[in-house]
């Protein structure tokens, strides 16, 4: 047997700098944990715009279709502001995702005791949150046709389109539910029924799957701006939250700021098992490429780590060697152990990207 494959995609601004303190915990999992993965790499972003005039070639694509898991850092930076909205950075990772069909993106805003106090929000509000954002990721209006800038009369008029079949929405229902009854077993679906058909839809839709299929779990619905004052408001109602493609890309940056940084916010976009029965799979931070950091050795390398964290979880059945890599996260926290992003008080001085990493592996050293 082969060892299981991980292409690694680092991409632009900090996310060279955080992928290579990834690289070294895959290693000790190889090392320390008889766990080996074949791991490659390639470019996507503006880093592959420079190189091939494109932000994802198709080879990188064809590779990312084959491999178990694909690792991604981050796309896009203001030299690329400019370029023609085909060949942005972004198109990249949209690419990936819509290829790939990673239809539902799990993005987990959990508060680590240590960094309670870090949350614009009162301690006691966010202390122990652990909630489940699902974001639908391969359709709604980041996808719908029809789209563009026309001419009408003597203005231009810009249009994107919402759009979502009763089968887009019951997949990704059913991963919520699915993961909702290994949590708390609670999945509140926000759309906005409202005002959109896209969203009554969307609502009959996951009120039937869960009659049909999963009664036992507790649903609710809530439009998706009040969705938005909850979570600030009382964000430990929740459990899973289940939600489009645009309402779940601000809720999850809403709920990834709850925890204090966004430095912290692992993600996971899963689709349909390939073959061999693991799901396709590709892992993110929620973080972007912060240009104004990049190359400093400032970055925060969690948000990546945990993402690696997702990938032994979901993609390779390492349920407790993922734990073992979170609680050592846990441990260098509670240790004090603090990226730039993570600094409170003037006068503390922060540790570097691969002093947090180094930590990290010495906080599995001490596992063992
Ligand atoms: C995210 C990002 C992306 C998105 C961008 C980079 C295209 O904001 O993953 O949340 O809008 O989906
Ligand atoms: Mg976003």
């Amino acid at each position: 047997m082969s060892n299981p494959s991980i292409l690694i995609l680092p991409g632009d601004g900090i996310g060279p700098e955080v992928m290579a303190e990834v690289r070294k915990v895959i290693s000790w999992f190889g090392e320390k944990r008889d766990l080996a993965f074949d791991v490659s790499e390639d470019l996507v972003g503006g880093c592959a715009y420079d190189k091939h005039g494109t932000p994802l070639h198709d080879d990188t694509m064809a590779k990312a279709q084959e491999v178990d898991a694909v690792l991604l850092g981050a796309v896009g930076g203001p030299k690329y502001d400019n370029l023609d909205f085909s060949v942005k950075p972004e198109r990249g990772l949209l690419r990936l995702r819509k290829e790939m069909d990673l239809f539902s993106n799990l993005r987990p805003a959990q508060c680590f005791d240590a960094l309670a106090d870090f949350s614009s929000l009162k301690k006691d509000v966010v202390a122990g949150l652990d909630i489940m954002i699902i974001r639908e990721l391969t359709s709604g209006i980041y996808f719908g046709e029809p789209r563009g800038i026309i001419n009408e009369g003597n203005e231009r008029v810009g249009i994107n389109t919402q759009r979502y079949t009763e089968s887009e929405i019951a997949r990704v229902a059913r991963s919520a539910f699915e993961l909702a009854r290994k949590r708390n077993n609670k999945v509140c679906s926000m759309e906005k029924a409202n005002v959109m058909e896209s969203g009554i839809l969307w609502r009959d839709v996951v009120q039937e799957i869960h009659d049909a299929e999963y009664p036992d779990v507790e649903l609710s619905h809530m439009y998706a701006d009040n969705g938005a004052m909850q979570l600030v408001r009382a964000p430990k109602q929740f459990d899973v939250i289940v939600t489009d493609n645009l309402f779940g890309d601000i809720l999850s940056d809403a709920a990834a700021m709850l925890t204090g940084s966004l430095g912290m916010l692992p993600s996971a976009s899963l689709g349909a098992p390939m073959a061999n029965g693991r799901p396709k799979a590709l892992y993110e931070p929620v973080h972007g490429s912060a240009p104004d950091i990049a190359g400093q050795g400032k970055a925060n390398p969690i948000a990546c780590i945990l993402s690696f964290a997702m990938a032994l979880r979901y993609s390779f059945d390492q349920g407790d060697e993922a734990t073992r890599l979170e609680d050592a996260i846990e441990a260098v926290l509670a240790q004090g152990a603090r990226t730039a992003d993570l600094l409170g008080n003037e006068g503390e001085t922060p540790i570097s990207t691969s002093e947090m990493g180094d930590a990290i592996l010495k906080a599995l050293d001490d596992s063992l």
